[in-house]
Order: C-alpha cells, then sequence, then structure tokens
C-alpha cells in the first residue's frame, strides 16, 4: 500500500474506476475507496446482466441538466466510438440491441473486468469495503475510513446517485457537496415506472400488457413499447418520459402511432358491420383494446357511430392522457435527475471551480441521460476528462 497519493476517486462505479484508469495511466498515484464488499456493482446488473455500455449515437441532445450545453465538452472528447475501441480491445463481443444501443454478447462481468484491468494496468490501488466517515480540506483532502486516514492534493466525487438504495446507493455525494458549499440541484427519480390512480386503476386490471405507443411529457415525445403494470405505467416510453414529468403534469399516449387519424372513419366505411372493440383489437393487445374501448364508449356497429363520435375516437386514442399521481420512486429509478450543479464545475475537467482540487464525475452530476446506455456514456466521458486532468 502506497501512503501518498496524487488522487482520491470516491467509489468505484463506472465513472470512478475509468477515471482511476486514466489518471493511473498518465502516471498518477490513485487510491479509489469503495464502500461495498465489489466494484462496479450497477455494471453488473445492468442491461438485464449484460450491460448497455454505450449508445452510438449518444450526444448532449440525449441529456437532461439544468445546463444542457454542460455535457458537450466532455462528450466530444470521449465519444460512444472511443469506448467501442476500448471495448474491442479487450475482444469483448457485443451487439447493437436496437436504437443504437450496445450490449455485451456475453456479461456485464467483461465490462467490470476490463475497467479494473484498465486500473492495474495504471497502478491503482483499490480498496473495497471502506466506508467513508468524514472528508477534511486543509490545503489537501483526507479521507477518513474505519481503516484509517488518505491524503491527497485532489479528491474525486463519484459516488453515484441514489437511484436503488437497496444496492447501496446513498445521496453521499450531495452531502459532500453541501460540505464543500456546492450547490445540488433537486434529485428526483428518472427513467423510473409512473404510478396511476383514482379512475385510471382500471389499466391495472392490463397488468402485463404493452404496445408500441409514442408518449410525451412536457413536450418530450418518444416512440416506444409503454407497458401496463400493477402500478401504472412503464416501459422504455414511459421511463423515457418520466425523467421530463413532473408531479401534476399528465402523460399523453399514442396508442395508434403511424395510423392516419381518419383510422376509425375508413374502418366505418369498409367495415360497417365491425365494433370499434374489433377494429381496436387489429391494431392493439386485446386486452388494450378492449378497455379502450370500454372507455371510448362507442357501443355497437361501427356503422351506426356518427363521423363526429368516431373523429373524437381517434383524436382521443391519439393523445390518451393520463394522470399519473407520482412514480414508483428511487427504489425502482434507474437514474436520479438532477444532482451537483454544473454551474459549480468546469465543463473541461469537472473540477469545481471554487474548490481547485476537487471533481466531480458521473451521475453525481445534474446531467442525466436517455434510457439506452447514455448514462453510461456520460459517466465514461466525464471520467476521462477529470481522469486526464487530475
Ligand atoms: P455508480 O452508482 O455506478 O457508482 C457509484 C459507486 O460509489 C458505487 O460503487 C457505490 O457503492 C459507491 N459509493 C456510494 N457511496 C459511497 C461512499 N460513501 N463511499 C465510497 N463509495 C461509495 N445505464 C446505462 O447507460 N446502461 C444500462 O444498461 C444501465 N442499466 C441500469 C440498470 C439498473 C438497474 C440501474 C439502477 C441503472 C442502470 N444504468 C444504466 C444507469 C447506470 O448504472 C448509472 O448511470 C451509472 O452506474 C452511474 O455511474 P457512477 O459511477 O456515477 O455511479
Amino acid at each position: 500500500m502506497n501512503d501518498s497519493y496524487d488522487a482520491i476517486v470516491l467509489g468505484a462505479g463506472a465513472a470512478g474506476l475509468m477515471c482511476a484508469a486514466r489518471a493511473g495511466q498518465r502516471g498518477r498515484r490513485v487510491l479509489v475507496l469503495e464502500k461495498a464488499e465489489a466494484p462496479g456493482k450497477k455494471i453488473l446488473i445492468s442491461g438485464g446482466g449484460r450491460c448497455n455500455f454505450t449508445n452510438i449515437g449518444a450526444g448532449p441532445a440525449n441529456y437532461l441538466s439544468a445546463n444542457p450545453h454542460f455535457a458537450k465538452s466532455a462528450l466530444a472528447r470521449y465519444t460512444p466510438r472511443d469506448f467501442l475501441e476500448l471495448v474491442e480491445s479487450y475482444d469483448i463481443a457485443w451487439h447493437e440491441k436496437t436504437l443504437g444501443q450496445l450490449f455485451c454478447d456475453g456479461s456485464a462481468k467483461q465490462v467490470v473486468a476490463m475497467l479494473l484491468e484498465e486500473c492495474a494496468k495504471g497502478g491503482v490501488e483499490l480498496r473495497c469495503g471502506e466506508g467513508i466517515a468524514s472528508v477534511a480540506h486543509d490545503g489537501d483532502f483526507t479521507v477518513t475510513t474505519q481503516n484509517g486516514s488518505y491524503t491527497a492534493p485532489a479528491l474525486v466525487i463519484a459516488t453515484g446517485g441514489p437511484s436503488i438504495p437497496k444496492m447501496g446507493a446513498t445521496g453521499f455525494a450531495y452531502d459532500l457537496a453541501r460540505q464543500f458549499g456546492l450547490k445540488v440541484v433537486e434529485p428526483r427519480p428518472a427513467l423510473v415506472p409512473l404510478t396511476l390512480g383514482g379512475e385510471e386503476v382500471l389499466f391495472r386490471e392490463i397488468s402485463g400488457v404493452s404496445a408500441p405507443v409514442i408518449a410525451t411529457a412536457n413536450k418530450t415525445s418518444f416512440a416506444e413499447a409503454a407497458l401496463f403494470t400493477h402500478r401504472g405505467l412503464s416501459g422504455p416510453a414511459i421511463l423515457q418520459v418520466s425523467s421530463y414529468w413532473r408531479p401534476g403534469d399528465p402523460v399523453a399516449v399514442n396508442f395508434l402511432p403511424g395510423r392516419n387519424p381518419e383510422w376509425l372513419l375508413d374502418g366505418k366505411r369498409t367495415h360497417p358491420r365491425a365494433t370499434l372493440r374489433s377494429l381496436l383489437r387489429d391494431a392493439l393487445p386485446d386486452r388494450l383494446a378492449d378497455i379502450l374501448a370500454e372507455k371510448l364508449g362507442i357501443p355497437g356497429e361501427l356503422g351506426n357511430a356518427t363521423d363526429k363520435a368516431l373523429r373524437a375516437a381517434s383524436e382521443r386514442l391519439g393523445r390518451w392522457e393520463f394522470h399519473p399521481n407520482g412514480t414508483e420512486g428511487f427504489a425502482k429509478a434507474e437514474v436520479t435527475v438532477g444532482g451537483i450543479s454544473t454551474a459549480e464545475l468546469s465543463s473541461k475537467t469537472m473540477e469545481a471551480k471554487r474548490i481547485p482540487g476537487l471533481y466531480v464525475i458521473g451521475e453525481a452530476v445534474d446531467v442525466t441521460g436517455w434510457l439506452g446506455g447514455y448514462n453510461f456514456q456520460w459517466a465514461w466521458a466525464s471520467a476521462v476528462a477529470a481522469g486526464e486532468a487530475l
């Protein structure tokens, strides 16, 4: 064990390991302190165990932040192609699942092993099972754990966000930020299922049903699948819009994406003996078609329905408003929106402007990606930005 370090990285997750490896390979003596017994826990469970490690199309437009420009610099300097090159240099087989999402063919364990190997190449010292009791700043940074104290002129906060507390996630990064007087943008659960109450609990009856839709919240839309659950709404389209959703906002769902708005009227002309329910069953899963038809309340044969009623039904199917009464919270959120304010940090190096030597990277920062590999890409890119600067 070294007793003198150039930098201490708090957290051996995606960002912490990447940053430590980069700085180590530049000749810095780096110590990583991790409170869990093993590194990279979230990487291991990510992407259903196959780790959606990047998105080939990742760019600043795929991120939420109080300052949408902040992520540009780091994302431009370390791109999805750069990470893919690293993956390929370790002979890790990968595939694109959909929408630019790249996954390991084998296992997320390969990504953790790769990062650990990169750290080893940089002579990084990794100490797991080190719960941090305190951090003091007196020119240098001194981190005290149950095992002792470690000092370095640079400290990197890479302890992530509070999503999935069961896995040991906490708001520790925000506590440290406050200790150092850095502003924190209110953290909220994101990429999280939404819950339904009131009359909308009826949709719980079709728990397990999914359909391709366009979901919209706060003017941001995603065309992916929505899934009805026993608590409300989930599936990729809903997880995506949940990051933009605020309590009280409706979520509009287009159940008939790509269909001509005159579809029901055409149906009346071509199949006047059909019912709304049978026509909807041609376009949607049966149980969803049934519940929507029931709610639209056009009984009997389409030939007997007025054009006006069918137009109104079409419009509603194209913009069905749900009124979620909440989210499933941090317990089920894949990430956290908000975090340590980007106004406090250099977008080039991730260093705190007012506290030289203090860096914040990864999910702890107020930069949050869409679903689909974008969050890891931010972890890698912000980590490299800091790792090159330390
Ligand atoms: P991360 O959470 O990875 O690491 C933080 C580390 O700090 C952890 O090891 C933690 O134990 C440690 N720590 C916390 N407090 C500490 C303390 N006080 N002292 C020392 N250590 C401490 N993203 C994506 O792009 N593709 C995907 O496939 C998925 N899949 C996915 C699935 C699930 C179930 C979840 C919950 C999340 C995802 N994500 C994802 C999101 C992705 O996992 C997340 O954005 C990154 O892991 C963030 O990386 P960080 O290194 O910032 O935090």
